[in-house]
Order: structure tokens, then C-alpha cells, then sequence
């Protein structure tokens, strides 16, 4: 039981310089905690809101003073006095305060400050790490560290929208270790500048999350860089060091088709296209190859690629429990990739990914590009179980706080990284 005194919430910068909101929750006991919220620049239309000001003469409408207010009136008023058992009955508490389906009313990042805040006050107050914690809440032992999947090369709304796809990651397959998985990706990500530097005349300027950003004449030069990068770094492409990438093609997908570069294509020619680059490249896992509303098409594309390439999906699904059970149903992906904001709750992201564990899924516990200097998501990701974890690059703070809170969990744990191959895709 924990009974809950305060909450309480202050408006911080994420890594793109605009504001977030970062909550505090007290304890009768006097254990106190914080955490911080990301927020995403992709964004999927079936995302919970995120409460913005709106006021243009400050930060451009991005301020979080009213989602702030939110927490330290309304939800501190709710909950301060409460004694509670379990993640749920806080989340249950904002939720029904808010009252609408997408909690735009207190706003999304008001209700995932404190959800978080108070997980961590409760692993706190339990005196157990907060990846012990989160793995209590899901009702399972701790079993395995999330394999790495890296951002490379970026594209899309992360960088100026010079190349349509989003990101290119680099997922290091043989590595047996997080401590390995990250050497091997420093070798990658150094031999990929170089290689920038001699092809594109241009210094490895950096995107949102920290991927190499050059003007690639088209898509697939960032497959083939990539593979060239890993050679490069005396790696193998696909035994050693493989690939996965976020299409998140919902961006560029039209009334038309999919503007792939300079050409238009239709849903079934844009899944030949994705299978052609599962074929020609060490691809493992395809993120968003179809707008979130192309439901008719993803079953046909997670078929073609079954056995061969995980189908992954981000705006599709929103981590939202709706949408993954029509998933399930119609059979459109076997990956979810699980953002908590996106729905706004620890409870309801718990919901999304069981339903995903249940159907045979895997998951992947994903960061967004707008981050904080918060390490939650590293104990998120072993406590849950994750098969993959997508933070960003292995440059910018916001994201090493992520990879150097693993590297301390594996420390502290010598848990086994997740084994690779995986099994295959049902
Ligand atoms: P976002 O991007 O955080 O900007 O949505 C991350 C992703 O699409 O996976
Ligand atoms: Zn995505």
C-alpha cells in the first residue's frame, strides 16, 4: 500500500529544445520521486493527445504550462491523500478525471508524468530497482536484456525531410552482450561518417536522434551504405551486424500513393518494393512499410515477409489495445513497437503489450525523438521483457542515458542479452 501526499509537475526541455513535463510524486513516508515524458515528432493520428498551450508568442504554441497546471490542481487534487495497491488504480484515477477517449482533456503527458513518477516512487518505496519493479507489475520474473536496435541513418521528419525514410538502424546480431552490442555499433556508426564524409562531401551532421543525415540520391543508398559501413568496420553484414528500418511511410503515403522520392506507387507495388529490399539487404525488421490506415494491405505485407523480416508496427497500432487486437485479428503485423506515451498510461501500455504477447508477438520498447535525459525506458525495457529496445543513436545524452542505464542493469543483473536468431515470425 502507498499513500500518496502530493503530486506536483514543472515544465523542462527535451532534446529538441521544447518543452515537456516533468512530475514529482510524494509519499506519506517521504519517498519522493520524478520523471519526464518524451514526445514524438512522427506521430501517429491514434496517439493520445499531447496538451500543447497553444499560445504562439511562447515557444511557438509548444509550451506545457496548462498540462503542468493540470497535474498540480486537478490530479494532485484526485490523488493526494489515496492510499493505493497498484499502478492500475492511479491510471484508473487520471483516466476518469479526464473523461475523454483520448485524454486530450489533462492532456496525455500530464497523465504519463504521473503514472510514471509514481512507479518509480512505488520501486522506491519497495527499496527494488525499478526494473524489478516494472517487471512485478507485469507478473513476470526478470529473464532477459533487450537486444539494440540503433539508428544509423536518418531521414523523414527527423531530418528535414531530405530522404523519405525515417531511420535506418543497425540491430548487432551476434553480440552476446549490451556491452558488445554498443562496441560493435561504435565501430559501425564511426566507419559510416567516414564513408559519408568520402561519398556525400559532408561532415556527419546529425538528426533529431542522432543518425547520420546526408542527401542519399535515393532510399535504397541508405541500405547500401549501411552494409558498406558495417564491412567497413570489419564486421559482417547479416551475421555479425543486420539491419532494420522505420518506413514510417504514414508520412509520406497521399491520397495517390506513396511518394517514394520522385515516384508514386500504390500499396501493392510499395510492398514489392519493401520485399525487394528485404531480398537485396540484411533486413530483420521493417517498421510503418504502410501508411496506419492501409489496413487492407498490411496482411498481404506481413505474409510476403513472414520467416524473413519482423513487421513492425509503430502508427499502425498507436500501442494502443484497440488497434493491436484488430491487428491480431486481421493478422497485419507480429511486432509492436510500444511507445508509452502513445497512450499515455503504464496500465494501458502493460494492456497493449500483453495482447501483443499473446498473440505470438514480439515487442519492441521504443523511445521517441523527442527525449529527456530520463532513463525509465532502459528499466521499461528489461522489466517488460522487450525483445528489441529502439532508442536512437549512440550519440546525444538524452539517448546514452538509455544505453548507459543498460549497461549498468546488465552489470548489476548479468542477466543474458535476448538470443538471436529470435524465433521466427508465426
Ligand atoms: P517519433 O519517431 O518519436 O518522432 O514518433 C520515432 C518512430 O517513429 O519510431
Ligand atoms: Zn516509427
Amino acid at each position: 500500500m502507498f499513500t500518496i501526499q502530493k503530486v506536483s509537475a514543472l515544465e523542462i526541455l527535451d532534446s529538441r529544445g521544447r518543452p515537456t513535463v516533468k512530475a514529482t510524486c510524494v509519499f506519506q513516508d517521504g519517498t519522493t520521486a520524478s520523471a519526464s515524458v518524451p514526445s514524438g515528432a512522427s506521430t501517429g493520428a491514434a496517439e493520445a493527445i499531447e496538451l500543447r498551450d497553444g499560445d504562439p508568442k511562447r515557444y511557438q504554441g509548444l509550451g506545457c504550462r496548462k498540462a503542468v497546471a493540470n497535474i498540480n490542481r486537478d490530479i494532485n487534487a484526485a490523488l493526494a491523500g489515496r492510499t493505493v495497491k497498484a499502478q492500475e488504480e492511479v491510471d484508473a484515477v487520471t483516466r476518469e478525471l479526464d473523461g475523454t477517449a483520448n485524454k486530450s482533456r489533462l492532456g496525455a503527458n500530464a497523465h504519463l508524468a504521473v503514472s510514471l513518477a509514481f512507479a518509480r516512487a512505488c520501486a522506491q518505496a519497495r527499496r527494488v530497482p525499478l526494473y524489478q519493479h516494472f517487471a512485478d507489475m507485469m507478473g513476470q520474473p526478470l529473464r532477459t536484456l533487450p537486444r539494440p536496435t540503433i539508428n544509423l541513418f536518418s531521414g523523414g521528419k527527423h531530418a528535414g525531410e531530405l530522404c523519405p525514410l525515417q531511420d535506418v538502424l543497425v540491430v548487432p546480431v551476434s553480440a552476446t552482450t549490451i556491452d558488445q552490442s554498443l562496441a560493435d555499433t561504435f565501430a559501425v556508426y564511426q566507419s559510416a561518417a567516414k564513408l559519408i564524409a568520402k561519398k556525400y562531401h559532408m561532415r556527419p551532421l546529425s538528426a533529431d536522434e542522432g543518425g547520420l543525415a546526408p542527401i542519399f540520391p535515393d532510399p535504397e543508398a541508405m541500405f547500401a551504405d549501411a552494409v558498406e559501413a558495417i564491412e567497413q568496420a570489419g564486421l559482417r553484414p547479416g551475421h555479425d551486424v543486420a539491419l532494420a528500418v522505420d518506413v514510417a511511410s504514414s508520412h509520406f503515403h497521399t491520397a495517390n500513393g506513396y511518394q517514394l522520392g520522385d515516384r508514386l506507387l500504390d500499396s501493392p507495388t510499395m510492398i514489392e518494393e519493401l520485399a525487394r529490399w528485404a531480398k537485396n539487404y540484411p533486413l530483420v525488421s521493417l517498421e510503418d512499410g504502410l501508411s496506419e490506415e492501409d489496413w487492407d494491405h498490411w496482411p498481404k505485407l506481413r505474409e510476403t515477409l513472414s520467416g524473413q523480416t519482423r513487421v513492425v508496427g509503430d502508427d499502425l497500432l498507436c500501442t494502443n489495445p484497440e488497434r493491436i487486437r484488430k491487428a491480431v485479428e486481421l493478422g497485419a503485423a507480429d511486432t509492436l513497437l510500444l511507445k508509452v506515451n502513445q497512450i499515455g498510461s503504464l496500465s494501458e501500455a502493460k494492456d497493449a503489450c500483453l495482447l501483443a504477447r499473446r498473440a505470438g508477438w514480439q515487442v519492441t520498447i521504443s523511445a521517441r525523438s523527442g527525449e529527456t535525459e530520463d532513463d525509465w525506458l532502459a528499466d521499461l525495457a528489461v522489466g517488460w521483457a522487450g525483445d528489441q529496445i529502439k532508442v536512437g543513436s549512440i550519440t546525444q545524452s538524452e539517448r546514452l542515458s538509455k544505453y548507459n542505464r543498460l549497461l549498468e542493469i546488465e552489470t548489476a543483473t548479468r542477466l543474458p542479452l535476448v538470443t538471436w536468431p529470435t524465433p521466427a515470425p508465426l
